[in-house]
Formats: structure tokens, sequence, C-alpha cells
């Protein structure tokens, strides 16, 4: 098993990639932290790693708190004795162009998404000093690396997680604390479902996503969550400070799309 002896933290873990990581780490042997702003969702969560013969505990987290945050982190440490690892994966989706979008969605997903990043790595940070080092990583997206129509500040926020990441990872390399995030296609997820109810055809805004990945599909959250257990895991002690894009090969090149 390719975490085994490892505890990690997983945030947004009630649902969609998040839930999924929680299940592949503890499938990996780690034991897990599972969070989500929705605490009976991440009990739900650790109730499926344990039906999998995993090891979970869980709690309502809001990655928004700091002293949330540090509470959370002191009852992993009592729980679980350390911690390892951190997914950095919470998040929230506000469309809206830079123009148009009300000051309080523009605060709320730039806290969410990327403020979020700096509490909880911070948090962890001299705990995983104090075990010889560690890995970071956090779910970013392709929409921190190509623009989005209409969703700016989601976009800026995962641009700036991809920068945070990269910077931590500086920051972190003489503590062997590894850093790293994930950068998303479309991924079926309640996230993506709520994405494509906001716009004016549904179905069609779900037909041109699908459309946009030359590999034929929306990504699903196993594909996210294999490449978190590759960043989390010693295959990758020589990585870090990358921006692992898991796509479908949107980003590849010129696409003419799907038919
Ligand atoms: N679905 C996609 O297409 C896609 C693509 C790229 C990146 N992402 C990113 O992946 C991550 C997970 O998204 P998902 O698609 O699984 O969405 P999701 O909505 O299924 O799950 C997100 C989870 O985050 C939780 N959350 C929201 N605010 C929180 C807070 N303040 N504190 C703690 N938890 C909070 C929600 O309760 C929810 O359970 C997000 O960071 C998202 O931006 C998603």
């Amino acid at each position: 098993m390719r975490l085994a002896g490892k505890t990690a933290l997983v945030t947004g873990a009630g649902s969609g990639i998040g839930r999924q990581i929680a299940l592949r780490f503890a499938a990996e042997g780690a034991e897990v932290f599972v969070t989500d702003l929705a605490g009976e969702r991440a009990q739900e969560t650790a109730r499926l790693v344990e039906g999998e013969g995993g090891t979970a505990i869980s709690g309502a987290l809001d990655v928004t708190s700091a002293s949330a945050v540090q509470e959370a982190m002191e009852m992993m440490i009592a729980q679980l004795g350390g911690i390892d690892i951190v997914a950095n994966n919470a998040g929230v989706t506000i469309v809206g162009a830079a123009h148009s979008m009300q000051e309080s969605d523009w605060d709320e997903e730039l806290t969410v998404n990327l403020k979020s990043v700096y509490i909880v790595s911070k948090a962890a940070w001299p705990h995983l000093r104090s075990r010889g080092g560690g890995a970071i990583v956090c779910t970013a997206s392709i929409a921190g690396l190509w623009a989005i129509p209409d969703d700016a500040a989601y976009c800026a926020s995962k641009a700036g997680v991809v920068m945070l990441t990269k910077c931590m990872a500086l920051d972190g390399a003489r503590d062997g604390i590894r850093v790293n995030c994930v950068c998303p296609g479309f991924i079926d997820t309640p996230m993506i479902e709520g994405y494509f109810a906001d716009q004016p055809d549904p179905q069609a805004a779900r037909r041109f996503a699908t459309g946009l990945h030359p590999l034929g599909r929306l990504g699903q959250p196993l594909d996210i969550a294999d490449g978190y257990v590759y960043l989390a895991s010693e295959e990758a002690r020589w990585v870090t400070g990358t921006a692992l894009v898991i796509d479908g090969g949107l980003t590849a090149g010129i696409w003419g799309g799907g038919d």
C-alpha cells in the first residue's frame, strides 16, 4: 500500500473529488481525517471509508476559519497522532464576470478557494515539520491556467492556488515538505452539475464541456484522486511545486471538438 502508516487531512471531503480522495487515501493505507463544511456528509464519507475496510475520523470544518482549522488540527493530532498529508480540496464556484459580479461573491470565492489553502497549510506546517516533512496537495483547476468566460473570480482563485503551491514548495523544500497541486478539467460532481444548471441551456452546456475533452468524456473524481495518491506518496519524492494537469487533454492544444 502506497500510503501505509500515513495520516491525511482531506478538506471538502463530503462530496465529489474530496470524497474520492478520502476513499483512495484510505485504500492505500492512510488513516484519514475526513472534513467538510457539511459535517453529516463528511460523516457519510467516513462511513464509506470504513465500509471498504479503511480507517477514518470525521468532522465539520469550515476551511475559512483559522480558529476552527487550528482546533481541527489539534483534534487530529490527539486522535491520529500526527499529520503527514494535507489535501486542500474544499472549493466553491460562483459564476460571473469581473465587471458585473457582486463584491461579496468575489470575496467568498477568493476566501474559500484560495485563502483557505493558506490557512490550512499554515496550521499544518509545524506538524508536518515535526514529522520531518510531508506532502501538501491542493485542488487547483485548468481554470487556473486557462481563462473561462464569465468565471473571473473562480479562475483568479485557482491561478492563485497554482502560484501559492509553487511558493510553498520553495518555502517547504528544506523541511522536506513537498507541495503540489492538481489541475482538473471538467469533473462530473455536484459542483459541475450546479455550474451547468446556471447556464441558459444546461444540457447543451454539458455536451459542450464534454466535447472540449479530446479523450471524449467528462472526468470522474477517481481520475483526480489517483493523481492525489501519486503526489502524496513516496513515488513523488522528487516532485514539488508542480501543477499536475489531469484534464483528458483539454489544455493540450487546439481541439476541434468531439464530432
Ligand atoms: N468539478 C470540477 O469540474 C472541478 C474542476 C476543477 C477543480 N475543481 C475543484 O475541485 C474541488 C472539489 O470540487 P468538487 O467538484 O468535488 O465539488 P463538490 O461541490 O462536489 O465538493 C466541494 C465540497 O467542498 C465543500 N466546501 C465548500 N465550502 C467549504 C468550506 N468553506 N469549508 C469546507 N468545505 C467546504 C462543500 O461542502 C463540498 O462538499 C474544488 O476545489 C473545485 O474548485 C472541480
